[in-house]
């Protein structure tokens, strides 16, 4: 089986000191917008990781309302801050999309953590990649396609590395099946950060 049409890996696209920056720009963030737990729209189950965002817009989901994009976190009701331009840069130099993102959604795994199979679909702009940062522990990221019985492929993601999801991509399921704790001294307290940029509205 081959790889969908617009998925795309690249490796050690951050360096080290890129990878630090990064993660200082989430602890700083962290300040005003701290992790929170979601939960699964209906049943109310807690997600194994927790969440914030960077950008005018953040992905978020509760029991009573659902996964859907708000301008500010949830507890504190502060504004998403500005994302870093190491962020805004990739997204220039591999989204290939005329707008910029309006999303950023930071996932951060500990050791039991896992994100099931899904699709990304809570966008308008389906039509613009889906971009995204691994930062800290590998993972064993999961690619299917766009039936959820199909057949997968499954990657491990380190520090630095970029995954883009264009193209028929962008409608196919994926997910994290583990992470492997202790694999990198990046994150302090250790852990993985995955950081997935997205253009939510039609520009
Ligand atoms: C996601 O698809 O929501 C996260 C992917 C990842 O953590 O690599
Ligand atoms: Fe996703």
């Amino acid at each position: 089986m081959s790889l969908p049409d617009g998925f795309r890996y690249l490796p050690g696209y951050f360096d080290r000191q890129q990878q630090a920056a990064l993660v200082e720009a989430v602890l700083e963030a962290v300040k005003t917008v701290p992790f929170y737990r979601p939960c699964m729209p209906r049943t109310g189950q807690p997600m194994s990781v927790t969440m914030t965002n960077f950008g005018p817009l953040g992905w978020v989901t509760d029991k009573d309302r659902g996964y859907r994009y708000e301008p500010a976190h949830p507890g504190t009701g502060a504004p998403w801050p500005d994302p870093p331009e190491l962020l805004t840069d990739l997204w220039d130099s591999v989204a290939g999309y005329p707008a910029p993102f309006e999303a950023c959604l930071v996932n951060y795994y500990r050791d039991t953590s896992r994100m099931g199979l899904h699709i990304d679909r809570d966008e308008e702009a389906t039509n613009a990649a889906v971009v995204s940062v691994s930062l800290g522990d590998k993972a064993r990221f999961r690619l299917g396609g766009p039936a959820r019985k199909g057949k997968t492929h499954s990657l491990i993601l380190s520090s630095g590395d970029v995954v883009v999801l264009g193209g028929e991509a962008r409608r196919c399921y994926h997910g994290v099946d583990r992470i492997y704790p202790g694999t990198s001294t990046l994150v302090p307290d250790g852990g993985r950060l995955n950081l997935t940029m997205r253009r939510v509205t039609n520009p």
